[in-house]
Formats: structure tokens, C-alpha cells, sequence
């Protein structure tokens, strides 16, 4: 039997220079896809997948982000006193059970290997899930969900991954495929952001990550890869051989909510996609598109 997968971190740390000045005095998870944050969405998406344990990797200035999943007082009375009971019910569902939501801060900004790494001893020996609130996926079936149906059967380590244009290859982590079915790809090697001109491939990782506790081992070496940072992705790198090493090309639409464009195209995306905003969204975009 495979050990469940309980635990899901997320790496909150980023300053968020892309998004300035919007980013000065809040958090970039805290920005909002039509109405509600990033971040909650790759908690929802969490939830969906059977997470029990969400564990935040923060740094200075992220306290919103403590205040948004934590019991909000004020604001639950005077709905509670006014009858607003969606809006309660809304509010409520946000905050995890007691003791299942944990705290730690990155201190220094050593990159996302390192972000994870600081919650080695939270998350202790067993497998976990990391979620980048940056990438949103719209999917009829949540993204993390479809890999834990996958990880059932491949164990090991297993991230999300899409195709990308081979001019992109310097944006991600790039699987060296040994075997490709056209759904998974089984990988023998893995390099961060290489250039198009020597990418082993353009199968690309989003922020979507079932890891092997090995991986922590790896990144206790701290040793600095692309760009001068501690890599998720080296870390895992060195754990293939041993490890199996799996891609999932999952179904559904990914955004690049780290960029303004990817953002704006969100936006739409979920508008479009909800009962109450599509009929306007439409209209927006009959009026703006000839523009
Ligand atoms: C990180 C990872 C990269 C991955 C990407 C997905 O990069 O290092 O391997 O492909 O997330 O969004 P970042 O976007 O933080 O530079």
C-alpha cells in the first residue's frame, strides 16, 4: 500500500516585484482570480485532493494571507447579526480545522528549493504535495486530484507538466524523457530553465508536485543551481535512479498568474466559466474584442 498523501506546502515567500505596485503592501496570493485569491484556490485544489495538513513557507509581509484562513470575528458576526447566512457560509468554509493549517518563514529568499526545504520538519517522512498559487488550473477535475489518481499507481515522484513552446524552455523545469505515452512521461533527468538551444525537451513542469520525502535529503545539500538559487528541481533531479521520476500531462487550462497577461487571461478564463458572470463576461468581451 502506497502511504497517503496528507500533507501540501505552499510556497509564499516571493516578493511579487512583477506585480508592483499592486504588491507593495499585499501579498501576491492574496490577488484575486475574479473574486477570490490565488492562494485559495491551490487550497481548495488541495482539499479536493484528500490534503489534510496545509503547510505555508512565508516570509515578511505575508501576515493576510494568516488573516484570510484564519476565524475572522468581526465580520462573522455582523453577517451573522444582518442574516447573511451565504456570505457566512462562504466565510466559515475557508478556515481549516484547528492545528491543520502551519506556519514557517523562509528568512532568506534562496529560491524554491529552499522554500520547501523549510518545512522538512513539518511535513517529516512521508509523501507531500506543493502547490504554486501562481499556476491556477481550470479543470473539470482539480489538477492535484488527477495526479493523486496517478500516483496510485506510479509512486514516487510525480509533477504536473505541459507542453510549451521550445522559446519558453528558459521559464521551467524541463523533463529528460526516457518514455512518453502521450499522457505520462517518465523522466532521466531534469534541468531548470535551460535555454531552447539545449533543452532536452520542451515537456515543461507546472507548480503542481507530489514528492518523495527523499527529496528533502537532496536539497539539505544546498547546493545553488540555476540563476544562483537552491532548485526545487535539482532536488529532485538527484533522487531519480532510485526514485521513478513521472510528468502527467493533466487535463485542463493553466495560467500563468505570475505574469500580467496570464492574469488578465485568468480572469476571463473563470469568468467564462461561472453561472453567474458568464453572460457578462461575454458582453465585455463582444464590446472590448473589436476594439
Ligand atoms: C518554478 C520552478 C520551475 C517550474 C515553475 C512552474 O519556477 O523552479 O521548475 O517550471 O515554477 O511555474 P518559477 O516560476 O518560480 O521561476
Amino acid at each position: 500500500m502506497r502511504r497517503r498523501v496528507r500533507k501540501a506546502i505552499f510556497p509564499v515567500g516571493g516578493l511579487g516585484t512583477r506585480f508592483l505596485p499592486a504588491t507593495k503592501a499585499m501579498p501576491k496570493e492574496m490577488l484575486p482570480v475574479v473574486d477570490k485569491p490565488l492562494i485559495q484556490y491551490a487550497v481548495e485544489e488541495a482539499r479536493a485532493a484528500g490534503i489534510e495538513e496545509l503547510i505555508f513557507v512565508t516570509g515578511r509581509g505575508k501576515s493576510a494571507i494568516e488573516d484570510h484562513f484564519d476565524h475572522s470575528f468581526e465580520l462573522q458576526e455582523a453577517l451573522a447579526a444582518r442574516g447573511k447566512k451565504d456570505e457566512l457560509g462562504l466565510v466559515e468554509a475557508i478556515v481549516p480545522k484547528p492545528g491543520r493549517i502551519a506556519y514557517t518563514r523562509q528568512i532568506e529568499p534562496l529560491g524554491l528549493g529552499h522554500a520547501v526545504w523549510c518545512a522538512r520538519s513539518l511535513v517529516g517522512d512521508e509523501p507531500f504535495a506543493v502547490l504554486l498559487a501562481d499556476d491556477l488550473v481550470l479543470a473539470d477535475r482539480p489538477c492535484l486530484a488527477q495526479m493523486m489518481d496517478v500516483y496510485a499507481e506510479t509512486g514516487g515522484n510525480l509533477v504536473a507538466v505541459m507542453d510549451v513552446p521550445k522559446e519558453h524552455t528558459n521559464r521551467y523545469g524541463i523533463l529528460d524523457v526516457v518514455s512518453d505515452d502521450g499522457t505520462l512521461a517518465e523522466a532521466k533527468g531534469l534541468v531548470e530553465k535551460p535555454k531552447p538551444e539545449v533543452a532536452p525537451s520542451t515537456l515543461s513542469i507546472i507548480g503542481r508536485y507530489i514528492l518523495h520525502p527523499e527529496v528533502f535529503e537532496q536539497l539539505d545539500k544546498q547546493e545553488k543551481g540555476a540563476g544562483g538559487e537552491i532548485q526545487l528541481t535539482d532536488g529532485m533531479a538527484r533522487t531519480i535512479g532510485r526514485i521513478p521520476f513521472h510528468g502527467l500531462r493533466f487535463k485542463g487550462t493553466r495560467f500563468d498568474c505570475g505574469s500580467k497577461a496570464g492574469f488578465l487571461e485568468a480572469n476571463v478564463a473563470f469568468a467564462l466559466s461561472r453561472a453567474d458572470l458568464k453572460g457578462d463576461a461575454q458582453d465585455i468581451l463582444a464590446r472590448y474584442g473589436k476594439r
